[in-house]
């Protein structure tokens, strides 16, 4: 089967995890401080917060902007009675990007993507000037905003940061995807226009840590909350004496991991242009064809996905395809089903009905929300990965044409 997406690891990077082996530091040593500047350097940011996964940075992420920016979670009281607010984000991508502020005591309003599966600049302003004629008590009460950066392929930030500024609502940005990638404006994670960015080195991600993660933000509280944040929110006040400033857990990432991703790290650009040589057959060999078509991703994309939106009669057919492909060792995958058609979302949404009625009308998010359920429809990522070669992704194409057109 070739795998969606896959690791690439090298005898160096083994050699790399072996030497933390016989160190004396398997975790909380110098191998995990060393990733985080080499991440700094590279994402062109002041801080950066190694995590021992992406799930836990978005986690670290939002809190530390909560407690920052709006001084939740300062007294325990917090986590008993936790005081209900709101985020924006869209139901195309993984759903930690909303489970994690979910976690904190948010609900989710989820926007319309573009039809590249990214948030759409025109879906949130329409989205937010609705809120303004009907929730002006919601709309008050949105913390932050939380988009991903769906396939590695960059929104534009600049643009939506304008638009959020207008109801003074901050961005974050979830670039679990992007590694690597840059907009017109920046490098993601340089987070220019946002509060500060959540990255994963899962291995199907641009880098490979095992499992791993990392925050990168300007802003220095935000950032000595996350230090916090990692560590159950322990602040050392000398050798021994140590206090709690609030609750949280363990969200460290070993020494191991980190020598994985540190020497990963350098091959990053390496990875990035195979993904993106290869991904330039595929735009070619699509070309003609008229039942499918690759999203739109721009140069400077990560690749770490190559969804393509392929035609199809109905949700059944597309299953078939699915299953079929996998029978022929292609290995594609659903990017996502949207994530308000999860049943701990769905029932979210019954739970406060009152609420989400007053946004949705009859709680139908199918058709509000329509280019999402259109795309989770269409949408399949095909096999791209840096360990793929050329001929591969001929062999691939070829499998997909011919089973569409057994359908
Ligand atoms: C968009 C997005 N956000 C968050 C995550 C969570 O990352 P991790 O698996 O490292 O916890 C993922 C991982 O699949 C993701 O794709």
């Amino acid at each position: 089967m070739i795998p969606y997406s896959f690791q690439t690891i090298y005898d160096d990077d083994i050699r790399e995890v072996e030497k933390v082996l016989k160190s004396p530091f398997l975790t909380q040593g110098p191998k995990v401080k060393e990733f985080e500047e080499a991440l700094k350097t590279k994402l062109k940011s002041k801080y950066v917060v190694a995590f021992s996964s992406g799930t836990s940075a978005l986690l670290g992420l939002y809190f530390s902007l909560l407690y920052t920016k709006y001084k939740l979670f300062k007294s325990p009281k917090d986590f008993f009675y936790k005081k209900i607010f709101f985020f924006l984000t869209t139901p195309i991508t993984f759903s930690a990007t909303s489970n994690a502020a979910v976690f904190l005591g948010g609900l989710p309003l989820f926007v319309d993507v573009d039809e590249n599966g990214n948030i759409s600049l025109d879906k949130l302003y329409t989205f937010l000037e609705i809120l303004k004629r009907k929730a002006k008590n919601i709309l008050k009460n949105i913390k932050f905003a939380s988009f991903v950066h769906y396939a590695g392929n960059p929104f534009n930030t600049q643009k939506i940061y304008e638009i959020l500024k207008e109801y003074n609502i901050p961005l974050l940005e979830d670039a679990c995807h992007a590694l690597g990638a840059k907009n017109e404006n920046e490098v993601v994670g340089e987070s220019k226009y946002s509060l500060g960015s959540a990255f994963s080195f899962h291995p199907v991600k641009p880098i490979a840590c095992g499992e791993g993660g990392a925050v990168s933000t300007n802003d220095k509280k935000m950032y000595e909350t996350l230090l916090l944040f990692r560590n159950h929110g322990l602040k050392k006040l000398s050798y021994w004496l140590y206090e709690k400033e609030f609750l949280s857990l363990n969200h460290r990432l070993s020494d191991i991991h980190a020598a994985l991703g540190l020497s990963q790290l350098k091959k990053l650009e390496k990875f990035l242009e195979k993904r993106r040589r290869l991904a330039k057959i595929y735009y070619k060999l699509f070309k003609d064809i008229d039942f499918a078509k690759p999203i739109r991703q721009s140069n400077y994309s990560s690749y770490h996905l190559f969804p393509v939106r392929f035609k199809f009669k109905n949700l059944e057919k597309k299953k078939k395809y699915f299953e079929n492909l996998r029978k022929k060792g292609i290995g594609v995958q659903v990017h996502y089903i949207p994530v308000y058609l999860l049943k701990f979302y769905k029932r979210l949404f019954k739970d406060f009905k009152e609420i989400y009625t007053k946004i949705y009308p009859s709680l139908d998010l199918k058709t509000f929300l329509k280019e999402s359920y259109k795309f989770y429809k269409e949408e399949l990522s095909i096999p791209l990965s840096q360990g793929l070669e050329e001929k591969d992704i001929y062999k691939i194409f070829d499998v997909l044409i011919s089973e569409y057109k057994k359908l």
